[in-house]
C-alpha cells in the first residue's frame, strides 16, 4: 500500500512519543525511490553530493543549479518521504533576500518539502526570515562541513564546556527562529542528549550518539560506494563497490570473448525475410 506523504507534524509526534526518526541522503531518482520504498521518514538531498557524487574535495564548490538538478531527480522518485534540500555554501549568506529567494527555488522548482542550512545563532535571523516566507527549515549545527576551514577541519565540536554551551544556545535560538528540526553532526553524545532533552523540535544526529530523536547517514557511506575515507560514525551495511566492480569486469570479459550478448538477449528474424536481404 502506498504511504502518505510524511508531514512535519508526524516528525514532531515521533519525538513526543519516543519513536525514532529516520533520515537518509539521496541524490538521484533510483535512490530516491529505494529510500522512499524502504519507508524512511525523510530524505536529505545533502550537499555531500559534491563529494560522493560529483567528486569534489569538499562541499563548498557545489552550486544552486547542481543542487536543484539532483533534488528534482530525487523528488521524481520519492513520493512519501519528506524531502529536505540542502542549501549550498553562499546561497543564504549574502542577504536575507537572497536566502529566501534560493530557499524558494528548492520548493518551487525542485519538488522539495523544506530546506536545510548550516550554522547556529549567527544564522537564526535567516532561518526566521525563510520560515516567515512559508518555507520549513531544518537547521544543522556542530560540525558544519561548509565552514570546516573556520572550524580548523573535520573535527568533533562542543568537546569543552564553553563550546558546548554555545551549541546549546544555538539550538535554542534556531528552535526559537522556527526551525522544525535540527541536524547535529559530530558532537559528544552527552551534549546531543542534553540538547535533545531541552528542545521541543526533533534532533537528528550523525556522529552524535543514540539519544538524538533520529539518525541520518550518507547513502554512499552506508552502501560502500564512497571509498575515499570513512568517518568513525559511519556504519556500512553493505559493500557494493567490489560487487559492482566484479560485475563490470565480467561484462568486459564476456564482451571481449563474444559470450555476451547471447541468443536470449538478441532479436531473431524470420528465415524467409532474412533470405530477401
Ligand atoms: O550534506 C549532507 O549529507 C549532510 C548530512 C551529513 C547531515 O549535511
Amino acid at each position: 500500500m502506498d504511504r502518505k506523504k510524511v508531514t512535519i507534524a508526524e516528525l514532531q509526534q515521533k519525538k513526543a512519543s519516543g519513536q525514532k526518526i529516520t533520515m537518509m541522503t539521496a541524490y538521484d531518482y533510483p535512490t530516491g525511490r529505494l529510500v522512499d520504498e524502504a519507508g524512511i521518514d525523510t530524505i536529505l538531498v545533502g550537499d555531500s553530493l559534491a563529494m560522493v557524487v560529483l567528486g569534489y574535495d569538499s562541499t563548498v564548490p557545489v552550486t544552486m543549479e547542481e543542487m536543484l538538478h539532483h533534488c528534482r531527480a530525487v523528488s521524481r522518485g520519492a513520493k512519501s518521504s519528506f524531502i529536505i534540500g540542502d542549501m549550498p555554501f553562499m546561497s543564504y549568506h549574502v542577504s536575507v533576500e537572497q536566502a529566501i529567494e534560493n530557499a524558494g527555488r528548492f520548493i518551487k522548482e525542485a519538488g522539495c518539502d523544506s530546506v536545510k542550512l548550516e550554522g547556529g545563532t549567527e544564522v537564526a535571523h535567516i532561518v526566521r526570515a525563510v520560515v516567515r516566507a512559508g518555507i520549513p527549515v531544518c537547521a544543522h549545527i556542530g560540525l558544519t562541513p561548509q565552514t570546516a576551514t573556520m572550524l580548523s577541519g573535520f573535527r568533533v565540536q562542543g568537546k569543552d564546556a564553553e563550546s558546548a554551551k554555545a551549541l546549546i544556545q544555538s539550538a535554542k535560538d534556531l528552535e526559537d527562529a522556527g526551525a522544525f528540526m535540527i541536524v547535529m553532526e559530530c558532537i559528544p553524545d552527552f551534549l546531543a542528549a542534553k540538547i535533545t532533552g531541552e528542545l521541543k523540535i526533533p534532533t537528528v544526529g550523525i556522529g552524535a550518539g543514540k539519544e538524538c530523536d533520529g539518525q541520518v547517514l550518507v547513502y554512499h557511506d552506508l552502501v560502500g560506494l564512497f571509498e575515499r575515507f570513512t568517518p568513525k560514525f559511519v556504519k556500512q551495511y553493505i559493500n557494493l563497490s567490489p560487487m559492482i566492480k566484479e560485475a563490470l569486469v565480467r561484462y568486459k570479459e564476456e564482451v571481449e570473448k563474444g559470450a555476451f550478448p547471447g541468443p536470449e538477449h538478441s532479436f531473431s528474424m524470420k528465415q524467409d525475410e532474412a533470405a530477401k536481404l
